[in-house]
């Protein structure tokens, strides 16, 4: 075909080129392998010599107009693309949405409150390592090599010796002895380990660890803070019951029970019939704690407790089954 003729034809094909394969097309039919420029192209050879030249820069002028060309067209085609894009999708970011409604785990809810009552009582908060020293968990709170504790059948050790997933917070007790001198009014949060496994134990659960060490210290304190934190955080009064106990650490000891709220003291599974639950273990803290600490027992006394916060966020909402706290059913979370 005429050069000129071919020229004419790209400028009407390009006319009517409306998107980025139209002009796929377009490339192909005139700059393709078996494309009219490029047999074109592959034509001089075959003409007269004295031709050759003259034809040969007119042919090779047009194949780079004709790449010229295409290239514009592409750049035009994106940038419109572009415009397209711009004007099209867009987000109103002021369009009002479902809220998302999220909430606090009931135990951190339950955690919160435990704290903030016991921070309007001037204590400090204080936190220890989840892996411990088995010397601080057990040792210096005065529980003996042999005691049924340490038996592998209910303490989680780990691999390097000497350390244990602490069960229970009373090491935290020993950490701020050693760390401050009395007057100490702390309490301490947090998860503890244990081989249990029931609807009222699980093998992870939550301690708050409490602790009093100052000169004037006596059993009707503990009884006091115990009772009015309890008042506080059921918001009404809950029937409260101190029973002797034992804890290698405190003497004397005792364990605080509460009203079943589930079965409202008529006895359930829970309450393993008995119509009370267990929430903490308390006590004056023992003089060999002290003394293994450096604190002087004939010039200061102590009182310590521990309280279950499962337990007590069970009474609090009426769960029946501490296993609902970990198992994270949306329709179980939603309720908080
Ligand atoms: C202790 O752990 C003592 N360290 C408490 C203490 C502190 C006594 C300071 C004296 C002075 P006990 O093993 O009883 O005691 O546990 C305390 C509370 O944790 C229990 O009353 C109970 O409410 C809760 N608890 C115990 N085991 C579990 C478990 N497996 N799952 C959920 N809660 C538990
Ligand atoms: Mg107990």
């Amino acid at each position: 075909m005429h050069l000129k003729g071919i020229e004419e034809e790209l400028h009407r094909d390009l006319s009517e080129v409306k998107s980025l394969s139209d002009l796929q097309q377009v490339k192909a039919k005139y700059l393709g392998k078996k494309g009219l420029i490029t047999q074109a192209v592959a034509g001089i050879k075959d003409l007269p010599p004295e031709e050759r030249r003259e034809y040969g820069s007119r042919v090779n002028r047009l194949k780079e107009y004709a790449e010229q060309l295409i290239n514009q067209k592409e750049e035009e085609l994106n940038r419109e693309d572009i415009q397209r894009q711009l004007s099209q999708e867009w987000l109103d970011l002021s369009i009002p949405l479902e809220p998302l409604q999220g909430t606090h785990h009931p135990i951190t809810q339950t955690l919160r409150r435990i704290k903030n009552i016991f921070v309007s009582m001037g204590f400090s908060i204080m936190e220890g390592p989840e892996v411990e020293l088995e010397e601080y968990n057990f040792d210096m709170l005065n529980i003996p090599k042999d005691h049924p504790a340490r038996d592998m059948q209910d303490t989680f050790y780990v691999n390097k010796k000497g350390y244990l997933l602490r069960t229970h917070t009373s090491p935290v007790q020993i950490r701020t002895m050693l760390s401050y001198k009395p007057p100490i009014y702390m309490v301490a949060p947090g998860r503890v380990y244990r081989r249990d496994d029931d609807p009222t134990h699980s093998p992870m659960f939550h301690q708050v660890e409490g602790l009093v060490v100052d000169t004037e210290v006596g059993f009707g304190h503990m009884k006091y803070t115990i009772e009015t934190f309890l008042k506080e955080f059921f918001e009404v009064d809950v029937p409260v019951r101190f029973r002797a106990s034992y804890f290698p650490f405190t003497e004397p000891s005792a364990e605080v029970d509460i009203g079943c709220v589930i079965c409202r003291g008529e006895g359930c599974r829970v309450c393993k019939q008995t119509g009370w639950l267990e929430v903490m273990g308390c006590g004056m803290v023992h003089p060999v704690v002290l003394e293994n600490c450096g604190i002087d027992p004939e010039f200061y006394r102590g009182f310590a407790f521990g309280m279950g916060v499962e337990r007590l966020a069970m009474l609090y909402f009426g769960i029946d089954n501490i296993k609902l706290f970990f198992e994270n059913h949306m329709r179980f979370l939603r309720q908080f």
